[in-house]
């Protein structure tokens, strides 16, 4: 089904999903998922009396500064009311920013599920995982949804905007519930844990061929260790399965909203439009599609093009000279055309690939232009939360 491109008077992304609990911004590496999330929160918390929470992973230093956050693993904070006003916001709601905390998010979920604190201990000493959490792909995604999930369930916020991680491709924040079960219950490490006649672990391992080779290597103790720790990680695994459920079925339900984020260039958007497919295909709810750094309309204007060919061209000097009865330099005007002519090819390279999204989207699309200014203090936010 095919819908035009939002107009004047399609409704904005802030009052599309301002009255979900949870929106979720995702897209591939670099598009300006975490520009938009802040920018769609600040928006939200302008146009409605909503309490609102914007969850962002990695932020750039300059972005987490303007929104108040320090350090990783800082506490919520409130956005001053004040200084986005004076940047041109004023807010109806409130806005609290906090930035994802992955080892709290990891320690969270191996407390609540363990069978008791003894095995937490254990697994949150082991110095096997330290180093879990990067231990899988899909990992920091999980800690994402455990982290949207845990906020969710405390209901603080009236609305929850969810920023996703730099992901190698966007669909493992998807999958992530998924392999998350996989890796704590994978069947090898089932295997390996299995308790022995002997009640040691670490025979198991010690039996397979292979490990008896890393037994000589690292030495048994160490090889003990890894058996304990898979054993205790093996407890988790109906805790964990449950809570990926339902984390899965929150995502899939109709207060949450997806937001697929995106740029015109190539591959960005074969991934968006993969990404939508896939949101289809798992029942999860596409609300709309941002299209970011949308270069200007005037660049497609065809008077100006044709006036750009003309100055490209070695006359063209000439002729503007004429026309403005100075002397142009034929160099400089050369480029000036050429410039032109590169960046209205891009602009209609990219009006194709909207005409193409208008088909294979039945969401609202929202175009964000590219800002030259930068749009990591508020001032910039507030430029983008704009053209929400
Ligand atoms: N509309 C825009 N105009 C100009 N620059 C923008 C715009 N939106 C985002 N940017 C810039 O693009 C860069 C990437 O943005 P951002 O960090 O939000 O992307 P991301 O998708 O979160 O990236 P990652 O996948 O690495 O997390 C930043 O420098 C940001 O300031
Ligand atoms: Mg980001």
């Amino acid at each position: 089904m095919s819908r035009p491109l939002a107009g004047p008077d399609t409704p904005g992304l802030a009052a599309l999903v301002g009255g979900l609990e949870v929106v979720v911004c995702c897209g591939s590496g670099g598009v300006g998922k975490t520009t938009l999330s802040a920018a769609l929160a600040a928006a939200i918390a302008a146009t409605s009396d909503r309490r609102v929470m914007v969850l962002t992973i990695d932020p750039a230093r300059r972005l987490a500064t303007a929104l108040g956050m320090s350090g990783i693993g800082a506490d919520p904070v409130t956005v001053p009311a004040a200084r986005l006003r004076e940047a041109g916001l004023p807010l109806r709601g409130e806005l609290v920013a906090a930035m994802l905390d992955q080892k709290s998010v990891w320690d969270r979920m191996v407390e609540r599920h363990s069978p008791n604190r003894q095995v937490a201990r254990r697994i949150l000493n082991n110095r096997f995982y330290q180093g879990i959490s990067d231990a899988f792909v899909g990992s920091h995604e999980y800690a994402a949804m455990e982290a949207l999930y845990e906020l969710h369930e405390e209901s603080e916020y009236d609305c929850l905007v969810v920023d996703t991680p730099p992901s190698r491709s966007a669909l493992d924040f998807l999958e992530a519930p998924e392999r998350i079960s996989d890796f704590v219950g994978a069947r090898l490490l089932s295997w390996l844990a299995r308790p022995s006649r002997l009640g040691f672990h670490a025979m198991n391992l010690a039996a397979a061929p292979l490990l008896h080779i890393a037994d000589r290597l690292l030495g048994s103790e160490l090889l003990g260790e890894l058996g304990d720790f898979v054993a205790d990680l093996q407890t988790l695994y109906g805790g964990v399965q449950q809570r990926a459920r339902a984390v899965s079925r929150l995502l899939r339900s109709s207060r949450v909203g997806f937001v697929v984020v995106t740029t015109l260039e190539p591959a960005a958007f074969a991934e968006a439009e993969h990404f939508v497919a896939k949101l289809e295909e798992l029942s999860m709810p596409l609300r709309a599609v941002v299209v970011n750094r949308v270069l200007p309309g005037f660049l497609t204007d065809e008077a100006a093009i044709r006036a750009a060919e003309v100055l490209a061209d070695h006359r063209g000097a000439q002729a503007l000279g004429r026309v403005l009865d100075v002397a142009v330099d034929p160099v400089a005007a050369a480029s000036l055309g050429r410039s032109h002519r590169l960046l209205s090819e891009l602009a209609q390279r990219d009006a194709r690939q909207l005409t193409r999204l208008a088909r294979f989207v039945d969401v609202p699309t929202i175009q964000v232009p590219l800002i030259t200014a930068p749009v990591s203090d508020l001032e910039g936010l507030v430029r983008v939360a704009a053209a929400l």
